[in-house]
């Protein structure tokens, strides 16, 4: 079935079984490996990327679900201002450890200074729990949005 769709800011159309999980099509269909598999049950955000701004995992998501939306990946991350100011503060403040959860990190945490653009530690918290990291780099990674949101703030 051919769905369409925006991808990183192109049209795309993709002759794809619509139950195919987002991640798996990213991965295996369009050749974007940036977007992790963690758990493929929604529960650890490894797999976050932004569908029509929103966070959204996609190891749960159905491609057939997402025709005539936009998806944006960690490849394009750096193309949106608020997103290239997080992927700034990731690398000036050498968050990542291992580095797998870090895609979905970054677009969880660049969907929420969308909607937060000043946050406080608790506002980052809570927004940031859902996304598991196996070395916890937390402490760094409350540090960049801080850092991310303040750089947004002053451009
Ligand atoms: S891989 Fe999607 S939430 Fe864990
Ligand atoms: S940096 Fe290793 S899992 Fe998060």
């Amino acid at each position: 079935m051919a769905i369409r769709f925006t991808l990183n800011g192109d049209e795309t159309t993709l002759d794809v079984d619509p139950a195919k999980p987002l991640l798996w099509t990213l991965r295996e269909d369009i050749g974007l490996p940036g977007t992790k598999f963690g758990c493929g049950a929604g529960l650890c955000g490894a797999c976050t990327v932004h569908v029509d701004g929103v966070a959204t995992r996609s190891c749960i998501t159905p491609i057939g679900l997402i025709e005539g939306q936009s998806v944006t990946t960690i490849e394009a991350a750096g193309a949106d201002p608020v997103g290239r100011h997080v992927v700034a503060a990731w690398c000036a403040l050498d968050v990542p450890q291992c580095g797998y959860c870090q895609a979905g990190q970054i677009m969880n945490a660049t969907a929420f200074l969308h909607e937060v653009p000043e946050p406080t530690d608790a506002d980052i918290d809570a927004a940031m729990a859902g996304n598991l990291c196996r070395c916890a780099s937390y402490t760094r990674i409350r540090a960049a949005i801080k850092d991310a949101a303040h750089k947004a703030k002053e451009a």
